[in-house]
């Protein structure tokens, strides 16, 4: 189904949530461009761009990478898509970022995965990746049909230099303290006025309304775990 008006949404949860998988899930089916911070990051590092060797450290130890430069890499991307609707994925991940995109984009939805931590831990340590495309896998709960290649392109799969236990406990901890007042941010943050009902907002309005009950079956299957 695609949306009939520019939709704005942001996905957010812990380091390996399933923010990535689901957003494969949600782009497809609502026909939303993606654009994950991790992936353009991970990008960067790739083509060893100046910005990638610098960021390259901060990433693999499990931290955050500065507000201002990852603020800046994204919404400069954001002029790309800003025509269509969008899911953004990994960003904000500070209440400075989240200022940063309310200055320039009104988000309607935020979507919070909520997973605990023991099933995360277990879930990276089984994830594989398609470092071009940003495809992930998992080799209990989303095996690529070969193992260790590619769906699409039949190229290799690799795993993360931060998935490591002790890595992941770091980022964990990042979630904590940096991410998770986001969350507040976004709860306090002022509803946006009701759509005045027309006939034609009266489609919009049902449109939305579906949307928001799949985003909510969403939430509801991660909050218990399926
Ligand atoms: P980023 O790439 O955004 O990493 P992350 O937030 O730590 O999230 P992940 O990509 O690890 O996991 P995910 O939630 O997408 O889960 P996935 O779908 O893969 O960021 C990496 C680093 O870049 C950060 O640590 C930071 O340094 C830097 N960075 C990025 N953005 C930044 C920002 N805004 N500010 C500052 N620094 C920033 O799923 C995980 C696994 O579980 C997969 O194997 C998947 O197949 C499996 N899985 C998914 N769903 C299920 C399910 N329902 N059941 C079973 N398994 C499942």
């Amino acid at each position: 189904m695609l949306l009939q008006r520019i939709f704005r949404a942001v996905i957010m949860g812990p380091p390996g949530s399933g923010k990535g998988t689901v957003s494969g899930r949600i782009v497809k089916s609502f026909g939303l461009m993606h654009l994950s911070s991790g992936d353009l990051l991970r990008a960067n590092i790739k083509a060893k761009t100046e910005l990638g060797l610098l960021m390259k450290s901060c990433i693999d130890q499990g931290q955050l990478v500065p507000d201002d430069v990852i603020s800046r890499l994204i919404l400069t991307e954001m002029r790309n898509i800003d025509q269509s609707s969008w899911l953004l994925d990994g960003f904000p991940r500070t209440v400075s970022q989240a200022e940063s995109l309310d200055n320039v984009y009104s988000v309607d939805t935020v979507i919070n995965l909520d997973v605990p931590y023991q099933t995360i831990k277990q879930r990276l340590t089984s994830r594989w990746l398609h470092l071009p495309s940003g495809r992930v896998y998992n080799i209990d709960f989303n095996p690529p049909k070969i193992a260790g290649l590619d769906d699409v392109t039949g190229e290799p799969l690799i795993q993360r230099h931060d998935d490591t236990p002790e890595t992941v406990t770091r980022r964990l901890k990042a979630y904590e303290n940096q991410t998770q007042p986001v969350l507040e941010y976004y709860r306090c943050r002022r509803k946006p006025e009701p759509y005045k009902l027309s006939k034609k907002r009266n489609v919009l309005s049902l449109l939305t309304a579906f949307i928001f009950s799949k985003l909510k079956y969403l939430h509801m299957l991660y909050e218990h775990n399926m």
